[in-house]
């Protein structure tokens, strides 16, 4: 069943998009339209439509505002030097938007619904992709809980939305390395908790001990294993990767704590490409920190979708406070970025077959 059409009746004049295309940073313009489907335990997955983007309104009942029945995702729209636009493995955020909702008793939007839904926005939207460097078209699907009832079940009424923001980095400073505080006190995620899906209460709960950490005057906070406190596993909202003096490429192993990231899969292809050994396992607190001091690990970086490679130039906590190599971003880091960004906008050629033409 095809996107049925409403179009914004005040789509931004050309002149005015232009402007909001000027000196992006992320999130926060967004297109005309969005793409929207509503599912009902009684009808399942129907009412696709692309409407003008907007308020959604909702009963002050509706689930996900009292027990956050949500679920998202995050991919990206880049615009080619011959004009093109192209998704970076979107299949990949279908298939783990399903995963994420299976975890939270939400209904599983089919991969052909994720896609169609994405094709239809941008049909309308396509204008919306920037071309300036280092910018894309942020594409956000999200799953809503909105049935009305407040007693605590999975809901029978779910609504899907895809938003799209046209955005450049991430961080404020572009690709200058981030500093990291060490958290101790608190945890994103434990043993058979919600670790694994991309649900808005992880986010929500990463923000209080980031605020501590800017207070300190960090950037991001790295989060411990709620059951030990002393293995590494990820940032807030990015994978963490350390690079040992022998080429060695360390990340977490994905253990149903961490978030499956894309990029993190993607940038373990991209190491092994380089004749580097990647190694998927537990890392402790001990091992990252009395290697940088020792000067075995060489390298740290994030990644993710919205920042894509982000080194880490120090690493601290209440009792170390260590630059990571000379502080500056390593060559590892800097050859998988560029490398990443080249096949994402189409400098090099996609071996991987990773984009899809829209
Ligand atoms: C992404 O990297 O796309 C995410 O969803 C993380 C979010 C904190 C922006």
């Amino acid at each position: 069943e095809a996107f049925r059409v409403v179009k914004n009746p005040n789509p931004a004049t050309d002149a005015e998009r232009a402007e909001k295309l000027k000196d992006l940073a992320f999130g926060l313009q967004f297109t005309d339209h969005m793409a929207h489907m509503t599912w009902t335990a009684d009808g399942g997955w129907g009412d696709r439509r692309v409407e003008p983007y907007g308020p959604i309104p909702m009963d002050p009942a509706a689930s996900v505002l009292h027990y956050a029945q949500e679920v998202f995702e995050g991919l990206k729209a880049y615009r080619w030097a011959d004009g093109s636009i192209h998704l970076f493995r979107p299949v990949a955020n279908a298939e783990r938007l399903q995963r994420s909702s299976w975890r939270m008793a939400l209904p599983e939007l089919p991969v052909e619904d994720f896609m169609a839904s994405i094709d239809a926005l941008l049909e309308l939207d396509h204008a919306w992709v920037p071309d300036a460097p280092e910018t894309s078209l942020y594409l956000r699907p999200f799953l809503i809980g909105t049935d009305v009832f407040l007693g605590l079940r999975a809901p029978k009424r779910v609504d899907y939305l895809l938003i799209a923001s046209p955005s450049g980095p991430y961080f404020p400073g572009g690709i200058k390395p981030v500093s990291i505080w060490v958290e101790r006190d608190y945890h994103r995620a434990g043993p058979g908790g919600t670790g694994a899906a991309k649900c808005g209460g992880n986010y929500a709960a990463s923000l209080r001990p980031q605020m501590a950490a800017y207070e300190r005057g960090f950037d991001q906070v790295l989060y411990l294993d709620a059951a030990t406190n002393a293995v590494l596993e990820e940032l807030g909202g990015m994978n963490v990767f350390a690079v040992r003096k022998d080429g060695t490429v360390l990340t977490p192993i994905i253990n149903g704590n961490i978030l499956e990231g894309v990029t993190r899969k993607s940038v373990i292809q991209l190491v092994e490409e380089r004749d580097l050994k990647v190694v998927e396992r537990d890392i402790t607190l001990a091992e990252l920190r009395e290697g940088i001091e020792d000067g075995e690990i060489t390298e740290v970086f994030a990644c993710g979708t919205a920042a894509i490679i982000t080194p880490v130039g120090r690493i601290a906590s209440a009792d170390f406070d260590v630059t990571v190599g000379d502080g500056e971003p390593g060559d590892v880091t800097s050859a998988i970025r560029q490398r990443l960004t080249d096949i994402q906008y189409g400098r090099a050629e996609d071996t991987y077959g990773w984009m899809t033409r829209v």
